[in-house]
């Protein structure tokens, strides 16, 4: 499998090898740095502009092989667009759109962080290395036969030329830290079930240790002294034990309460007795991508070391059908001490979060809590897989997640909360159901089935990422199957109003 690319920052004036990455605006403009380096070049670029009509609009390019004048095999000119929206422009995405155009099976690239109006600045040059980076990544573990013209050097290397290396490497520093947090992610998530059961998913997320997280890791024993009946009902069919995993960072004040964060992670979820239908059930590994977004944000956090109390708490299961399986109808009690029905086995998720956000909140008593799960096919007819579906308890919290989600790309739609849906999930044996068994508001009844685990006084939203998760549209920044969504979205929210 090859790696990764290396990225590093160099002046303007390191010679290009490879493929050269430049940008121009909608008037076919260069700034002068790029100028400089290409020479003559600029007027074949010219010519070969009116022939291929390219005219620097926003997403297009242009390719010219062996351009003769310069040492590189292949220049590419990434169109920005209008002059006077450049600043707006997202760089993070940029830089993934830019390293679009840099072959796998380059061994040397340079992309130049030069706009037509002069060089970008540290903030934006960072910005473009990170998309570059998050653009790179392939989940490859499992190929192993490749054709010749798939093959990848060994090492590859890219070099982001800006106008100040120093400045451009200590603004790239927090962004490589949350960028490993998002990979780790999607490897999680790209990983099949065979490979990743509970078990491993906690050995895994034990390696956050390394950067300096307190990791404790709850056993069936322990997860039966708590209550947690609600969770463990669902890995009881499984052959494999469940887990609930606990991460702790601690960059704040001492004595602060923490934030929180808690992921659903159904390792697979075959429906249970309620069992799925066969088609795109291999997408149900993917089930543990809120847990997976989790550990990848607790590992950024302690990465680029920030400045906060952050506790993070994943649980982890195999949702599967066998003679010791939960059936329907089956009553379960939760650490809360309320009761739930189970009408469906495939409404799994909502279950595994009651228990681990009841015992975060007792635990913990944080600041605020923001959980995440692929919990329902109906936030996917809702939104598409664009939008996150949101829900939330508090205005303030909504308000900072929407605002982080629009900085990020990582966006959050917010989704009704009202006592009017609650009634749905009334039990006529317990003290309610798991499913509202109507299809209508699936996604709106599942959040409130959950709203019943959380004290009003805790600021608390549930990101429902069943469209987000995997399988998404692929994008500038991402190509693999996971998306490693929401690490960027919550380090953002941290950071912008939580860090001191
Ligand atoms: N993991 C699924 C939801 C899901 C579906 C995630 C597609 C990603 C892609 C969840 O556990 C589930 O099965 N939900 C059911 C709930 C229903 C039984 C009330 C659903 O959405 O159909
Ligand atoms: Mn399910
Ligand atoms: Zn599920």
């Amino acid at each position: 499998m090859a790696d990764a690319p290396k990225l590093v920052f160099g002046p303007f004036a390191t010679p290009a090898r490879g493929v050269l990455v430049v940008f121009c605006d909608d008037g076919l403009k260069f700034g002068p740095a790029t100028r400089k380096m290409l020479g003559a070049t600029a007027d074949l670029v010219h010519r070969a502009a009116k022939t291929e009509r390219f005219t620097g609009r926003s997403g297009s390019s242009l390719d010219l092989i062996h351009p003769e004048a310069l040492k590189v095999a292949r220049l590419t000119v990434v169109g920005l667009g209008k002059a006077s929206e450049v600043a707006e422009r997202d760089f993070v995405k940029l830089g993934g759109a830019a390293m679009g155009k840099v072959p796998a099976v380059a061994a040397e690239a340079t992309i130049v962080a030069e706009l037509a109006t002069g060089a970008m600045d540290s903030e934006q040059a960072a910005d473009l290395a990170q998309g570059a980076q998050l653009r790179a990544y392939a989940f490859e573990r499992y190929k192993t036969k490749r054709k010749d013209d798939e093959k990848s050097p060994a090492k590859r290397t890219v070099t982001i030329a800006v106008g100040d290396p120093a400045g451009a490497r200590r603004a790239y520093a927090a962004r490589e830290a949350v960028n490993g947090g998002v990979l780790m992610a999607r490897n999680l998530v790209n990983e099949p079930a065979n490979i990743l059961y509970p078990k491993e998913f906690a050995r895994r997320a034990a390696a956050v240790k390394k950067a300096g997280l307190a990791v404790e890791v709850l056993d069936i024993k322990a997860m039966k002294k708590l209550g947690m009946n609600a969770l463990l009902g669902v890995g009881q069919g499984s052959a494999h034990e469940s887990r609930v995993v606990v991460m702790r960072w601690s960059g704040g004040r001492r004595g602060d309460a923490p934030v929180a964060f808690i992921g659903k992670g159904v390792c697979f979820d075959t429906g249970g007795i309620s069992i799925k239908p066969a088609s795109s059930m291999e997408d149900m590994k993917g089930d543990m991508a809120g847990a997976a977004c989790v550990v990848g944000l607790m590992q950024a956090l302690a990465a680029r070391k920030a400045k906060v109390n952050a506790v993070g708490l994943i649980g982890i299961v195999e949702n599967m059908p066998d003679g010791n399986a939960q059936r329907p109808g089956d009553i379960v009690q939760s650490m809360s001490g309320q009761t739930i029905e189970i009408i469906n086995t495939d409404a799994e998720g909502r279950l595994v979060l009651a228990d681990v956000i009841w015992y975060a909140a007792r635990r913990f008593k944080p600041k605020f809590m923001v959980d995440l799960a692929t919990l329902t096919g109906a936030i996917i007819v809702a939104l598409g897989q664009e939008y996150a579906g949101m829900f939330a308890n508090d205005d303030e919290l909504a308000a900072r997640l929407t605002k982080a989600g629009e900085k990020t790309g990582e966006k959050v739609w917010r989704m009704p909360l009202a006592p009017e849906y609650d009634k749905m999930i009334d039990s006529k044996f317990a003290d309610m159901k798991n499913t509202g068994g109507s299809r209508w508001g699936g996604a709106i009844t599942a959040a409130q089935f959950i709203k019943r685990f959380v004290d009003d006084d805790i600021p608390w939203a549930h990101l429902d990422i069943a469209g987000t998760g995997f399988d998404s549209r692929q994008n500038d920044v991402n190509r693999s199957w996971a998306s490693g969504w929401g690490v960027r979205l919550l380090d953002r929210l941290v950071a912008d109003f939580y860090e001191r």
